[in-house]
């Protein structure tokens, strides 16, 4: 059945048939019991969950901003991920359907992931891993990255994991801040056809940041690999090793105790790596996924984001697991070999919900329908949306396309300090292409000015959340000041979370998200630093100065602007441009390549020598840079 689409008020409503099917039939009576009874609501989602000991106390706000949620409860992610499920029917259901970019396919049943699952915690726990420990996971789009993390949560280790985008310096510098003893690899992965080379830059990151003294590399492309004795072990050689036991225990947690650590870029400085909990976080991705992906326990989810990515954390693995879904999992490029690889895939494996990015979709709707169409995509019955705004002509073919006009698109915002969806429309709310809705339960969201003002209705403003929720982190590692400083200085008297985002609220209440107030830069919905960027370049011989800046593209959402004053002795050319770009390549990752790059003797900057990116920003789109009294020379 149809979405009845209406053009006057824009909004696109609800079939029959997605009502009928929906786990919250009404969003507006129960999101008002949510918001008058807080603790109540969330009281209520965690007793679905499997606890050791039942909690004390929902909330404890007496250190505010640092919320602590459940406060004596003992529970443990990979309890109710895992090891429940296996008392019951989903024992013999597949957790996992993979396939690689080259077309082979690996499936693990819920008792066969709990095996794999063991035998690496024991693995890990034969190589010294302590509860509490940090262990960093660096690694393709493969079974082992999912195996890895959950071996880790269920020891007590505390995951960092790294995006296989990532490169040398990227991974060097989260090694070095989180202090790891051990790193989990791979030789590589697949992507457009080649074989990528992770554990060599593993090698090279080694190298810069010596605190790895374990490191466990999973053989994915065969490719010859540097192993150092004593140091570096293949992964299935740990793994046929026979132990006195098999099944490994999982560990009680407290409730507050670390889950993991996932580095995210801001504004200045270096990326941050923000705590995530067993207990909240558990309960949150477990709600917010089965509520707007209306998620049941015969669905095949799939959600096409990267492991090493929030998205991939808490949608990937973790909400989906929890709730006793089948995840789809794919290791490569959404057009390799042919643009119709992802349509394939879900008629083969009979995908009901599509969760991806508008960079995917924008990038996939340039091939035109008839890919498409070649394929049965008729198990579809949601989508999803996540990363960056999604312009309302690319929200429309992918409703009209993929979707054949019969599955409403969830719009979900949120980030990684949120943990989970913080607004999102719920499959039985009427839908307006390129909003992302209506806050999620028990959350109070406003669009305020500088001082705290709700702005006038339709206007800009910063996004604020009024109110503690349980999926929140919990601060940065080792540096609770900067947790302050970044999310809570801004409105201290009032308490409220400082997103770093501008949105405004229609006169139906939807929220639209404008973007980043910040120099955060999102590229094809990646979060990317003009301070890494910067640091990037001017770790160059080359370089003397650098400002990067991001500007509006059609296809990636944004791409990279740099400018760099070059070192004495050094003549800009287009040589050297291109090796500056390649160098931030090997520094940082593919994501971080600068589209362009341009030679400047000076840079617009405050008389207090802050580089005015803004200026730059306004320069290079031909625009008027506006007030710039503040400027220098
Ligand atoms: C930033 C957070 C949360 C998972 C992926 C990104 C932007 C995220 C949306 C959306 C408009 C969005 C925001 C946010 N963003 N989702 N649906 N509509 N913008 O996580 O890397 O921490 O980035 O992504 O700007 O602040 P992240």
């Amino acid at each position: 059945m149809k979405q009845e689409h209406n053009e006057e008020d824009q909004f696109y409503y609800p079939s029959k048939e997605i009502v009928r099917h929906a786990n919250v039939k009404e969003y507006e009576a129960l999101y008002r019991k949510s918001i008058e009874d807080r603790e109540g609501f969330w009281a209520e989602e965690a007793k679905k969950l499997s606890w050791y000991k039942k909690w004390d106390k929902v909330l404890d706000d007496s250190e505010k901003p640092f919320y602590k949620w459940f406060t004596g409860g003992k529970i443990n992610i990979v309890h109710n991920a895992i090891d429940r499920h296996l008392k019951s029917a989903t024992r013999n259901k597949i957790a996992i359907i993979w396939e690689g970019e080259p077309g082979d396919h690996r499936t693990f049943s819920y008792f066969a992931l709990n095996r794999e699952v063991s035998k690496f915690a024991n693995v890990l726990k034969s190589m010294g891993a302590k509860k509490g420990e940090v262990i960093t996971i660096y690694m393709p789009q493969i079974p082992e990255i999912v195996i890895a993390m959950l071996a880790c949560a269920r020891i007590g280790a505390v995951h960092s994991v790294v995006y296989g985008g990532f490169s040398v310096e990227s991974l060097a510098e989260r090694i070095h801040d989180s202090q790891s003893r051990i790193l989990i690899t791979a030789d590589g992965g697949y992507r457009r056809g080649k074989a990528t080379h992770l554990k060599e830059i593993a090698d090279e990151a080694m190298k810069r940041s010596a605190t790895v003294e374990v490191c466990i590399t999973v053989k994915r492309t065969g490719e010859a690999c540097y192993m150092e004795n004593d140091r570096d072990f293949w992964y299935h050689d740990l793994m046929a090793i026979p132990l006195e036991c098999r099944d490994c225990t999982t560990e009680v947690m407290d409730a507050e105790d670390p889950l993991f650590i996932l580095y995210t870029s801001g504004t200045t400085g270096k990326p941050k790596g923000l705590v995530h909990t067993h207990g909240g976080y558990s309960v949150y991705t477990a709600a917010t996924m089965k509520y707007v992906f209306d998620i049941k326990p015969e669905d095949r989810w799939w959600c096409a984001a990267d492991p090493g990515w929030v998205t991939g954390h808490s949608y990937l693995v973790y909400g989906p697991l929890i709730n006793g879904a089948t995840i789809m999992m794919y290791e490569g490029a959404p057009n390799h070999p042919f643009p119709n690889r992802w349509w394939q895939m879900i008629e083969k494996y009979g995908i009901n919900i599509l969760y991806t990015s508008p960079t995917a979709i924008r990038g996939l709707m340039r091939f035109g329908p008839s890919w498409a169409h070649r394929h049965d995509l008729s198990s579809l019955r949601l989508l999803g949306s996540v990363g960056e705004p999604i312009n309302p002509e690319a929200w429309k073919w992918y409703h009209e396309v993929i979707g054949r006009g019969k599955c409403p698109i969830m719009d979900t915002w949120w980030q990684t300090e949120t943990g989970g969806f913080m607004i999102s429309p719920l499959p039985v709310m009427p839908l307006k292409p390129g909003s992302c809705a209506k806050p999620f339960f028990g959350n109070e969201i406003g669009i305020v000015d500088d001082h705290g003002n709700d702005t006038k209705q339709g206007d800009e403003g910063n996004l604020v959340i009024k109110n503690p929720w349980p999926g929140m982190a919990r601060t940065i590692l080792h540096d609770p000041k900067r947790y302050v400083e970044k999310y809570w200085e801004k409105y201290q008297d009032k308490g409220w979370y400082l997103a770093g985002d501008s949105a405004r609220i229609d006169e139906d209440g939807y929220y639209w998200i404008i973007g980043r107030i910040d120099d955060v830069i999102k590229v094809s919905g990646y979060r990317l630093g003009s301070a890494e960027i910067e640091s990037a370049l001017v770790s160059h011989p080359a370089v003397a100065e650098a400002a990067a800046i991001g500007l509006p593209d059609d296809l990636r959402g944004n791409v990279i602007h740099t400018t760099v004053i070059l070192r004495e002795g050094f003549a800009a050319s287009e040589k050297l441009a291109e090796e500056l770009k390649n160098h931030v390549e090997h520094e940082i990752g593919p994501i971080a390549r600068p589209a362009h790059l341009l030679f400047t003797d000076a840079l617009p900057k405050t008389r207090s020598g802050k580089i005015m990116r803004r200026v730059i920003k306004a320069r290079a789109q031909g625009l008027d840079a506006g007030d710039i009294t503040t400027l220098e020379e």
